[in-house]
């Protein structure tokens, strides 16, 4: 969603503030803005378009000031307009808010303005949310702090905000629900932001504001952090893992590319310390806390949104063969909605990259309000979803930058099979030999991984005999069923050809009616028990000429033959060959994409992490 940035300190705002958006722009890219004071003026510049198109509107303004907020906006509420766009001016222009998130009864309190004279410029819940701090600031007599927790007391809706006051040009005012806030914390200057991106460059030092809390940050004073129920709270400060290198592209020309090769090391990351190869074990700290719990589940239900939902759809696979536990894997947007019976041996394991996002956070809510054990998956420290988890693992695949999901996905997959593998192995539904082989496999991984990437020249020329497409068809099954819908996904997430994944043998039932010479057609058909029933599903797309690409093992010949396109990935467990037949998939989305000239990084109407429903 949007990014939000602060500065307070002694060092000029707008470089460090424009940098910032630059390093938050993955999260929304349709506006932008930033105020800044100095001099008894508090000065806003807005902005349609990217962080650029800000920087290019500003260049001939006054820009000076070292106290300053900024955004870059994902559009909710209103087009994406420069009138739309973050910082919103309370009526007086005296009070300047930057806003993440939505204020679900925007429109009762705006009503409850109007009446009081309250004239609006934009069609956004957020210029609603500043005129109401004014309001109450006048009506109370109150300092902005203390209008700000009156304003947000009456607010329904998830915000992350920072704000700030003309005539207060040592202060900003800052508070969070539901979306996330970090303060940096340097040298006689503080940092906002909606993550840490912005802030690693200065100082590795932050304090998280936690849900309802209001911080007060004025220059060369402590941080003052308060609940909206008015109740006095330290600030914690943590130490920051992150490098600045992991989010540059490290000479990638896009960090999707960039994070499509960064998958062995990621891959080998996510498995250190819980794969040994040495010692014949797998070990995952949050499944040896609550050995137990998984022993005697019922039932998991996996929960989560987009490619961490086909993640999970994998892990079902995997943890029904090997821990023989029945798995419902659901939307968390349908799951919170519809009223789920959840019982107390049930486990619920949520997935979610950023550990942001607005749909599980709340799936989440729900299964702990029925009694569930909450397990997280998540590759973001320290963000809300693991903090509001009975316990959990991280993905440790480092930042995520292109919006379009590539190395969390692989990684929630390692996280999901060693689980599979693990309660598998304590359950005795697995013999040790099983166990021994898959732990090999899996060692392997990263390595076989590195085989395929060798092959994105012959991806990227294949690639561009595909830009007359504008439909196609990804098949796979059983483990390679959500593969295919990942592929499909990458494909329309970033080149906005229309795609669909289905079961390779539905197709019959269905999409075979759309098959002539001009659908291609992407199947993955590594070896497995179903290879065969794939092989007659190719020959039925063959006789309706259908243009086959395919995903094969290394050595097959008899699906090469039936092919236009074939590539090879290394052989492996059928479990296990999802980490390597999607790596394919992402290099031909992320070619088709290049090819057509599409923004890779910053596709239209997306947003990396989605902190509104
Ligand atoms: C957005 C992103 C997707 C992501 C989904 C779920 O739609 O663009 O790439 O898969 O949110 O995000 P999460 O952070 O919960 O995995």
């Amino acid at each position: 969603m949007c990014g939000i940035v602060g500065y307070i300190g002694n060092r000029q705002a707008y470089p460090i503030l424009i940098k910032g958006l630059h390093r938050l722009e993955y999260r929304g890219y349709d506006s932008a803005g930033i105020a800044l004071i100095d001099n008894d003026h508090l000065k806003v510049y807005k902005a349609k378009g990217k962080v650029s198109d800000l920087e290019l509107f500003a260049e001939q303004k006054d820009i000076a000031g070292t106290i300053g907020i900024a955004h870059t906006r994902w559009a909710t509420h209103g087009e994406p307009t420069q009138s739309n766009a973050h910082p919103h001016f309370s009526q007086s222009e005296e009070i300047a808010i930057i806003h993440n998130g939505i204020i679900e009864n925007y429109s009762v309190l705006k009503e409850g303005l109007i009446k009081e004279g309250y004239t609006f410029q934009s069609q956004t819940d957020t210029e609603v949310l500043v005129q109401l701090i004014e309001f109450m600031k006048n009506r109370n007599g109150t300092d902005l702090p203390t209008a700000v927790q009156l304003a947000l007391n009456e607010v329904v809706g998830a915000y992350a905000i920072a704000v700030l006051e003309r005539n207060n040009p040592d202060m900003i005012v800052a508070a969070r629900k539901g979306s996330p806030l970090v303060i940096g914390i340097g040298e006689d200057e503080y940092f906002i932001g909606s993550d840490a991106t912005p802030i690693i460059e200065f100082t590795n030092q932050v304090t998280y504001i936690g849900d309802e809390e209001i911080v007060t940050i004025k220059r060369n004073e402590p941080l003052r952090i308060k609940t909206i129920g008015n109740i006095d709270k330290t600030p914690e400060i943590q130490k920051l893992e992150l490098t600045l290198n992991q989010l540059e592209k490290g000479g990638y020309p896009h960090f999707m590319l960039k994070e499509i090769f960064e998958q062995p090391h990621t891959l080998s990351d996510c498995m250190r310390g819980r794969v040994n190869v040495d010692s014949d074990n797998i070990t995952l700290a949050g499944f040896i806390d609550n050995k137990e719990k998984f022993l005697n589940a019922k039932r998991i239900i996996i929960t989560a949104c987009g490619t961490s939902w086909h993640a999970a759809q994998i892990g079902m696979y995997a943890i029904e063969e090997y821990a023989r536990i029945p798995v419902e894997v659901e939307y968390s947007s349908e799951f919170r909605y519809r009223k789920p019976v959840i019982n107390k041996d049930d486990i619920v394991i949520a997935i979610s990259q950023s550990g942001e996002t607005a749909d599980t956070l709340a799936a989440v809510e729900l299964a702990k309000q029925q009694g569930a054990f909450i397990f997280g998956i998540c590759n973001v420290v320290g963000s809300s979803i693991p903090r509001n988890t009975h316990s959990g693992c991280y993905t440790h695949v480092g930042p995520e930058i292109g919006v379009a999901s590539t190395k969390a996905f692989t990684a929630q997959v390692t996280v999901l099979t060693m689980l599979a593998i693990l309660i598998g192995k304590e359950k005795g539904t697995i013999s040790h030999q099983e166990y021994l082989k898959l732990i090999r496999e899996l060692s392997l991984i990263p390595d076989k991984a590195s085989e395929i990437l060798q092959k994105n020249d012959q991806i990227a020329e294949l690639s561009k005999s595909f830009t007359y497409a504008s439909n196609c068809i990804y098949l796979g099954r059983g483990y390679n069923f959500p593969v295919a819908l990942e592929g499909a996904l990458k494909l329309k997430e970033i080149s906005y050809i229309h795609a669909e994944g289905y079961p390779a043998a539905e197709m019959k039932h269905g999409p075979i009616a759309l098959i002539s010479n001009e659908m291609p057609v992407i199947v993955i058909a590594t070896q497995s028990d179903t290879y065969e029933k794939v092989t007659s599903n190719i020959q039925e797309i063959k006789a309706r000429k259908g243009r086959i690409i395919s995903v094969v093992t290394e050595g097959d010949t008899l699906v090469r033959d039936l092919s236009s396109f074939c590539i090879e990935v290394p052989k492996t467990e059928p479990c296990l060959t999802p980490l390597l037949s999607v790596i394919p998939l992402q290099l031909l989305a992320y070619h088709i994409a290049v090819v057509k000239g599409c923004d890779v990084d910053q596709p239209r109407n997306l947003a990396k992490s989605v902190t509104v429903e």
